[in-house]
């Protein structure tokens, strides 16, 4: 079912910035959104690769983590001057209080939420995450969704993602946006 885009009724000048744990699809989602808004997709963690003209756990590696948040800081600043697009975030960069302050001022925040056996079974699926290189994903996810979730939750608009189809997430958050 195609939506009458003309109603939405969020800022439509604002970049659209989704957030949210690892595995939680916000490259994928974020994607099929931008089709059905009409908008420029960007997702932010391809961006920092190019940026530094190296892979994500190679970032990690060689400058640490703090290393890679501080060119995720500065590449999301960056997205968000670029003006309207869907922009799907790494699962930290929310936690970062000037990138979290950036997105709530400048652009509309989508926090998708996932239940922790979902997330599991979903980053199973791509090898590249340096933060559960060598870990049991499971008590990864769930330390960091511990301390991340009342953060997350900061974002005006909070969607769920079943284990369902990425289409019916996108459905979801069309209707949030209407409201
Ligand atoms: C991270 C999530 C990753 C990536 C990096 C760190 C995190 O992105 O930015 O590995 O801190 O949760 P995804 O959320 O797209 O997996």
């Amino acid at each position: 079912m195609q939506r009458n885009i003309k109603s939405i009724s969020y800022d439509e000048d604002r970049p659209i910035v989704l957030i949210g744990m690892m595995g939680v699809g916000k490259s994928t989602i974020g994607r099929r959104l931008a089709t059905r808004l009409a908008m420029r997709f960007v997702d932010a963690d391809d961006e920092i690769a190019l940026a530094a003209d190296m892979t994500i756990p190679e970032i990690f590696e060689y400058y640490g983590e703090d290393g890679f948040r501080d060119g995720e800081r500065r590449v999301i600043a960056r997205l968000i001057e670029e003006g309207p697009a869907v922009i799907a975030t790494g699962g930290g960069a929310f936690m970062n209080e000037e990138t979290r302050k950036l997105i709530l001022e400048k652009a509309t925040a989508i926090w998708l939420d996932a239940d922790i056996n979902i997330l599991v079974e979903r980053v199973s699926r791509r090898e590249g995450r340096p933060l559960l290189k060598g870990k049991d994903p499971r008590t990864v996810l769930t330390e960091l969704a511990a301390v991340r979730t009342p953060v997350y939750a900061l974002a005006p608009y909070h969607v769920k993602s079943g284990s369902g189809l990425h289409e019916q997430t996108v459905e979801r958050i069309l209707e949030a946006l209407q409201k």
